[in-house]
This record gives structure tokens, C-alpha cells and sequence, in this order.
């Protein structure tokens, strides 16, 4: 071809990276792996074949790992931890950043490796997953040399079970490994069944650092090896996959104690306004959705466009589509490369089939084989599944929106809440949609950036926990010291009576408003010396439904500025005090202590902490290696609620309500259970201190009945109990259904007059944290 044709087509022939290295370092392994274990590969047990999905060649066999090798594995990772420990932050500073310079070293090996094993295309993995995770090293290189520093008071949770999926393997195990070596835990890795190879690659890394023995383990096969993995004896599970997995995690470690992370799906909205840039959304769009075939959990799968260029982007985007190349993942001008396995090719083509709306598959060549040609559907309702499933594939659904509210109404309407996009040239209109938006990050102008400094997690059904910045260093590390078990309070003398129709003076706290309780019954209270103090009301669910719906009206709360809720604060501070020796006196009588003074003296203290935290948590800007600005913002979680503890009622309600009234949530607060006239004390106190009805709704009852309605309740965002009784497991098992946020103390005692019933201990829970990224450049 001569050079005026070559101008005239712009055609460019194909430019593939060779294979060789990584299909010689394969061979060199004897194609077989086994597990690797304590510091060595084992010997391959059981195998399955891991193929390259380009081209259906069989690349090598992988060992299905059993509950054995699972727990020889976690024996490993236990036998090291404490060494690696006490080896100290910057000893294993030194370590990783050994592994870093290794992981540089071999970028080309890993980056084709990965190619082949996942069929992403070659410039993805050379330019993005593997930079990322080197930088995820580099960065926790950095973490463990300043824990000290950065996360006071703080240690290691152990031994760590990690599961990943089959999108970014490399990039997801730096995720999981990095912050967890550098806070001091040990791993246990499980890679997904169809991308193990540059987890083997990385094992062999770890060796060749000298990292030592039993710090990293990485163990093969599928869900069942991941089950055992999650059963067993580690301290901490950290997950990403799909949200049906994600709740069987969240159920099957349930009261164990485990800690646990979640990063799951998404179905994140993608919203060009009329003012964007089009072409550069057009070309953002590439990368959201069609670059790896979209098998992204953040992939921008929903276009919503503003009605006045929906037909002019949607020409652009197809004129776009058309242009794209599919093909052999190795060759460097390939856009598209294959999908991960043919069971997942057939998983978006069924969800594809018999789609309503109008289906436009792109002009452009398709390979035969595991490639699925980059698809748009456009004309669907809301309420379409193709709108609100995972397609996982290169599959974008498109609607159109009218007004800015409609654009945020429409984006908000999935169960997900992980990533979104947001196309403007006009910076008051992004940046007033951003914070709207109900996603644990959001870019402005740009989609797919990822940075160890800026936290990525879901929101509601897309899991939680964060990954990334000091957020994600938060969930590999627990507080120093030994909890004890907490001492169960007897419950009030004749709390085993027959419950008594309710009197005209005991009353449940509902939408600012006193209410009677739904089942006209109440408990009589007595004080020590069986003297009777009054009525307790008993709320059931249709109180919850109803606190819950109250509270979940009271949006103007965690929309108000926090210098407002402050002031609010420090009213009921002020007025809590006022009534100080009085209250007191109330406090002694019901649970027979001498300790009323110091109880109150310590809420009021709670109170003003609360008050002068609610403007100084606002979040910060993180240092990202870009021309722009990445900000992790908090936000209120939403609506609360909490089983306040048995013991120090006032104390334990205001330390509880504190912090989460002063980060904006809205909430639903069960009093203590053999204490509940406090409840009437704190409503009096609401009432007369400008908090605005619904923010706060005071129930009493039995706590283990409550405790299940509030745990089902999928309007609640997230639920705490600090109940004497053992409620932690029931809890945690029932918040599976909408995977909320659960804080619970697995029966150890806490001290709510030290620094464990503080305001700062509980900010990280009554908050969710939001990335957004606003790239600039003139
Ligand atoms: P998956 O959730 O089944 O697999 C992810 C990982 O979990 C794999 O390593 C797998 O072996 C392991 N696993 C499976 N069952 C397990 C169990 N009971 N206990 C512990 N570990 C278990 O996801 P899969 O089947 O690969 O993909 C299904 C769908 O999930 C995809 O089509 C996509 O919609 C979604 N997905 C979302 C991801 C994300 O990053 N959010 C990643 C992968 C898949």
C-alpha cells in the first residue's frame, strides 16, 4: 500500500505484542500448578484447564483447591502473622516496595499474561491494570512505613481470606494483598477460576523478593474453594464479585466475628447533559463500556442523555461504535478484545435475547468466537431489566432525561450504587449533581479512574466497605487491646410480667410527634427496690414501618449544612445540662447506681463533642497522579437504626445519637431494654431543642423482636445494636437481604464513658464515603 492510500483509508495493520515470555514462563512452571503455600508451589492436585478466550487454546491446568489446602493455607498465614507484625511498619514497608520493583520489572510478562488468561486487550493491561497495581504497592509501601502515623491505635485484624473475580485479577489482588500486608495481616488469595495465572506469577514474585514464608498464600479453584475459604478460620473476608455471592458471604459469616468487605456490582448511569463535550463523552463511553467488553463492575451500562442531543450523540455514538476494532487481545490496536469464557458469553447473550426496545448491534467486524459485538439498546422503561440488571458485557442501554432533577431521579433508580458519570462543560451543573447521585464514586467528565489514594466501594446493593486511601486501611486493621465479654444487665424487676394495656403516659417518639403504640400494650417498670417508675410502650413493626417512614420523610436533615446541625447540637447540649441534677436523680432511681451525675456530665460532653466534629468531617482531596482534583467526600449514610445498650441508658442512647445526628443521617433509636423510661427523658429532651420531627424516633420493646423487623426493613440503611442481648448474628444474617450497613458489637463490652462511646469512633460508620474526580486542563 502506497502512502497517499494509506492517508486516504487511515487503515492500520495489526501490531501484536508477542507471547512468547509468557507462554515460555507458563512452560518453565511445567504448565500444572498447584497452590502456593507457606513460601512454595505445592504439588498439583485435582486440575482444571484455564484457557486463553481469544482463541480457545488451553494456556494451563489450575489445582482445585479443597478444604484442606484452604486450611494448610490459613495455618500457613497464621504461623507468620505475628512476625510479620511485629517486623513493623517500615520493615514491611521495605517488602512491598521489593514487590513493586518487581511487579515493574516484569510489566511486559504481566501485562501479556493477563491478555491471555482474560482476553482484555493488550493497551488495557499494559496501560491500566498493571500501572494501577504497582502504584497499589507503592502506595502501601508508603502506608506501612506511616501506620504509626495514620491509624493511631490500631493493629492488624490476622489472617485474611480474599476472593476475587475474573475482570481485573491482578489489579483486584493488589487491591486486596497490598493494604493487608502493609497494616500487618497475612493472606489467603483465591483467585476466580478463569484468570489465576498472574496471581501464580505474582506468588513466584513474592518468592523472588524474599517476602517471607506464609505472609502470602494463594490458593485455586471456584466458588467452592472460595466457600471453604470464607468458612474458615480467618479473621477478615474481603470479596468482590457479584452481588448474589456477595450475600451469601454476608450470610454465611454472619456472628462469626469475621470483619468483612464487600465490592459487588453496579449498573452505573453514564448522564451526557446537553452542554457536554459530545465527542469526548462519545470517547468516554469506549472506555466505559465497550474496551474489556464491559465486564467492568463500575462500567458506565446506563446512558441516560438529555433529551435536546439524545439524537445527535446517539449518531455520533453508532458512527463511533461501527469504528471499533474487535479482536486478538495481544494486538495493540485492538479496541475490543474477547469475553472472559464462553459461559459468560452465553450469560449476555441470553440476558440480550428478546430484549424490548430497539437493539443496535455495531457495524463493525466480529471475530468468531468468544466476542460479542458492542451492542446499544435504546427505548427502554425505567423499570426494564435490561435498565436495572448487570449485562456484564459490552451492552450500553440507553434512555433520555429532560431536567437536571429528572436525570438524578432516573440514575438513583437501582437497587446498585457503585460508580456514575457525569457529562458538562458546565462546572456548576456537575458538581451540583454530584453529591445527588447515590454512588460510592463519581467522575465528572471522564469514567474508569482508579487511584490507591482515592476510596472505591458501593453504596446500598453494590456492598461496602471501602478500597483505597486510609478508608481502606481502616478495614485491615481493628483497635489494639483485648475486648472482654459483656456482662448481661438483669433485666428490671417484673419485666417478666404480662404485658398491660398501655396508659395515657407512655408514649413511643414518632415523626416529632408522641404516639401511642400500635398494639395498645406497654411494660410496667419498676425501680430496685420494686417500686413501680411507669409504662413502658411495646412498638411493633407497624411502629418501625412507621419511625422508619418518619424518618425517611425527614430528608431535610441530611441536607442541612452541618453549621446548622451543630447549633442543634449544642441546644440539646445546652438543654441536656440544664436539667443535669434532675435527670440524675431519674437515672439512680431506675437502675439502683450511684453513677446518674457522671452518666449525664458524660452525655453532655458527648453532646458538644458530636457538635464540634459535625463541620470538621467533611473529607479531604487525595493526591492522585492527574491533572485535576480527586475529593473523598462523607456523606450521612441515611436512615439509622440502633439498639442502644442495656447499660448506661442515657449515656449509650447519646453516644449513638450524637455522631450520627451530626453526620446527617435521619434515625430510629430502641432504647435501652431494661431501662426504657429513658426514652421518655430523651423525647422531652427532643422536643423542646429544634430537632426536626423525624430526625430522631424513639421506640421501646423488646429488643430481639425489634431487632428482626429492623434488620428485614429495606428501607433502612443501616442498623447498629449495642443490645446486651446477643444479637449481632441474627443481625448480620437478616441485613443480607439489602445488604445493609450493620455496626455490631458481637457481644464485647464497651466503655461509654471512655473513648471507645466517643463521637470519633463512631464517624466512619454513620458515613459513606464519596469519590468524586474532576479532571481540569484549559
Ligand atoms: P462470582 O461472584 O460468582 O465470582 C467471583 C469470585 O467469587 C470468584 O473467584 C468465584 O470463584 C468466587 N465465588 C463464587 N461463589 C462463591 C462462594 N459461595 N463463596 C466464596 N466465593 C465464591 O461472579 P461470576 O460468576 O464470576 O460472575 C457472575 C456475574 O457477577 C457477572 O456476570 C457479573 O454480573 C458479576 N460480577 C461482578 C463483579 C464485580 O466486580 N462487581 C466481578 C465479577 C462478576
Amino acid at each position: 500500500m502506497g502512502v497517499k492510500e494509506i492517508f486516504e483509508t487511515m487503515d492500520y495493520g495489526p501490531a501484536p505484542e508477542a507471547a512468547g515470555d509468557a507462554l515460555a514462563w507458563i512452560t518453565d512452571q511445567g504448565a500444572r500448578f498447584g497452590h502456593f503455600i507457606d513460601g512454595g508451589f505445592t504439588k498439583p492436585g485435582e486440575t482444571f484447564e484455564t484457557t486463553n478466550p481469544a482463541n480457545g487454546e488451553v494456556l494451563a491446568e489450575i489445582t482445585q483447591g479443597t478444604e484442606d489446602d484452604v486450611a494448610t493455607a490459613v495455618a500457613a498465614a497464621r504461623k507468620a502473622q505475628a512476625a510479620w507484625e511485629k517486623l513493623g511498619g517500615p520493615g514491611r514497608a521495605r517488602h512491598l516496595y521489593a514487590i513493586t520493583r518487581l511487579l515493574q520489572k516484569h510489566s511486559r510478562l504481566f501485562a501479556v499474561l493477563e491478555s491471555l488468561d482474560n482476553g482484555k486487550p493488550i493497551r488495557e493491561s499494559r496501560d491500566i491494570d498493571i500501572p494501577t497495581a504497582q502504584r497499589h504497592f507503592y502506595y502501601h509501601a508508603g502506608c506501612a512505613q506511616l501506620m504509626e502515623e495514620t491509624v493511631p491505635g490500631r493493629v492488624a485484624h490476622g489472617v485474611c481470606g480474599q476472593v476475587v473475580p475474573w475482570n481485573f485479577p491482578l489489579l483486584m489482588l493488589a487491591w486486596k494483598v497490598a493494604p493487608a500486608l502493609a497494616m500487618g495481616n497475612t493472606v489467603v488469595l483465591k483467585p476466580a477460576e478463569w484468570t489465576s495465572l498472574t496471581a501464580l506469577l505474582f506468588a513466584d514474585i513474592c518468592r523472588q523478593a524474599g517476602l517471607p514464608k506464609g505472609v502470602v498464600n494463594i490458593v485455586t479453584g471456584d466458588g467452592a474453594t472460595g466457600a471453604a475459604l470464607v468458612a474458615s478460620e480467618v479473621d477478615k473476608v474481603a470479596f468482590t464479585g457479584s452481588t448474589e455471592v456477595g450475600r451469601k458471604i454476608r450470610q454465611a459469616t454472619a456472628g462469626s466475628g469475621k470483619a468483612l468487605t464487600l465490592e459487588l456490582g453496579g449498573k452505573s448511569p453514564y448522564i451526557v447533559f446537553e452542554d457536554a463535550d459530545l465527542d469526548s463523552a462519545v470517547e468516554g463511553l469506549v472506555d466505559a463500556i465497550w474496551f474489556n467488553g464491559g465486564q467492568v463492575c463500575c462500567a458506565g451500562s446506563r446512558l441516560l442523555v438529555q433529551e435536546g442531543v439524545a439524537e445527535r450523540f446517539h449518531a455520533k455514538l453508532t458512527a463511533r461504535m461501527d469504528k471499533l476494532r474487535l479482536g486478538d487481545p495481544l494486538d495493540k490496536s485492538i479496541d475490543v478484545g474477547a469475553i472472559v469464557h464462553p459461559e459468560q458469553l452465553a450469560r449476555i447473550t441470553s440476558l440480550v435475547e428478546g430484549a424490548e426496545g430497539s437493539v443496535y448491534r455495531a457495524a463493525c467486524p466480529v471475530p468468531e468466537g468468544c466476542f460479542y459485538p458492542p451492542t446499544l439498546i435504546s427505548d427502554l422503561s425505567p423499570a426494564s431489566p435490561l435498565m436495572q440488571e448487570e449485562i456484564f458485557g459490552p451492552v450500553l442501554v440507553s434512555t433520555t432525561f429532560r431536567t437536571p432533577s429528572e436525570a438524578v431521579e432516573l440514575a438513583n433508580n437501582t437497587r446498585y450504587g457503585l460508580a456514575a458519570s457525569v457529562w458538562s462543560e458546565n462546572i456548576n451543573v456537575a458538581l451540583d449533581i454530584a453529591p445527588k447521585l447515590v454512588a460510592g464514586v463519581v467522575w465528572v467528565n471522564g469514567t474508569n479512574m482508579f487511584d490507591a489514594s482515592a476510596p472505591f466501594g458501593g453504596m446500598r446493593e453494590s456492598g461496602f466497605g471501602r478500597e483505597g486511601g486510609p478508608e481502606g486501611l481502616l478495614a485491615y486493621t481493628k483497635p489494639a487491646g483485648k475486648p472482654k465479654a459483656k456482662k448481661r444487665i438483669a433485666p428490671f424487676a417484673g419485666a417478666e410480667a404480662e404485658p398491660q394495656p398501655v396508659d395515657r403516659t407512655a408514649k413511643l417518639f414518632i415523626g416529632g410527634k408522641q404516639a401511642r403504640p400500635d398494639g395498645g400494650y406497654a411494660q410496667v417498670v419498676y425501680d430496685a427496690k420494686g417500686r413501680v417508675l411507669g409504662q413502658a410502650p411495646i412498638a411493633n413493626r407497624k411502629d418501625v414501618r412507621n419511625a422508619v417512614e418518619a424518618a425517611r420523610a425527614a430528608k431535610g436533615w441530611s441536607g442541612a449544612t452541618a453549621h446548622n446541625r451543630a447549633q442543634v447540637l449544642y441546644y440539646l447540649g445546652e438543654n441536656l445540662s440544664a436539667r443535669a441534677s434532675e435527670l440524675a436523680a431519674r437515672l439512680d432511681a431506675m437502675t439502683g447506681s450511684k453513677t446518674g451525675a457522671k452518666e449525664v456530665e458524660t452525655a453532655i460532653t458527648r453532646l458538644f463533642e458530636a457538635a464540634a466534629w459535625a463541620d470538621k468531617f467533611a473529607g479531604e482531596a487525595r493526591a492522585v497522579p492527574m491533572r485535576g482534583l480527586a475529593m473523598a467526600l462523607r456523606e450521612p449514610v441515611g436512615v439509622l437504626g440502633a439498639l442502644c445498650p442495656d447499660e448506661a441508658p442515657l449515656l449509650g442512647l447519646v453516644s449513638l445519637m450524637a455522631p450520627a445526628l451530626a453526620m446527617g443521617n435521619r434515625l430510629v433509636l430502641v432504647a435501652s431494654e431494661p431501662f426504657p423510661l429513658i426514652a421518655q427523658e430523651v423525647t422531652q429532651l427532643l422536643e423542646t431543642s429544634d430537632v426536626p420531627a423525624g430526625a430522631v424516633n424513639l421506640l421501646t420493646g423488646p429488643h430481639a423482636d425489634l431487632a428482626k423487623t429492623l434488620a428485614d426493613h429495606a428501607d433502612l440503611d443501616a442498623l447498629w445494636s449495642f443490645s446486651g442481648a446477643d444479637l449481632s448474628g441474627e443481625i448480620e444474617r437478616r441485613a443480607a437481604g439489602n445488604l445493609k450497613r450493620t455496626l455490631v458489637d458481637q457481644g464485647r463490652e464497651r466503655d461509654w464513658f471512655g473513648p471507645e462511646g466517643g463521637a470519633r469512633a463512631f464517624h466512619d460508620a454513620a458515613t459513606e464515603v464519596k469519590s468524586v474526580w474532576v479532571p481540569y486542563g484549559a
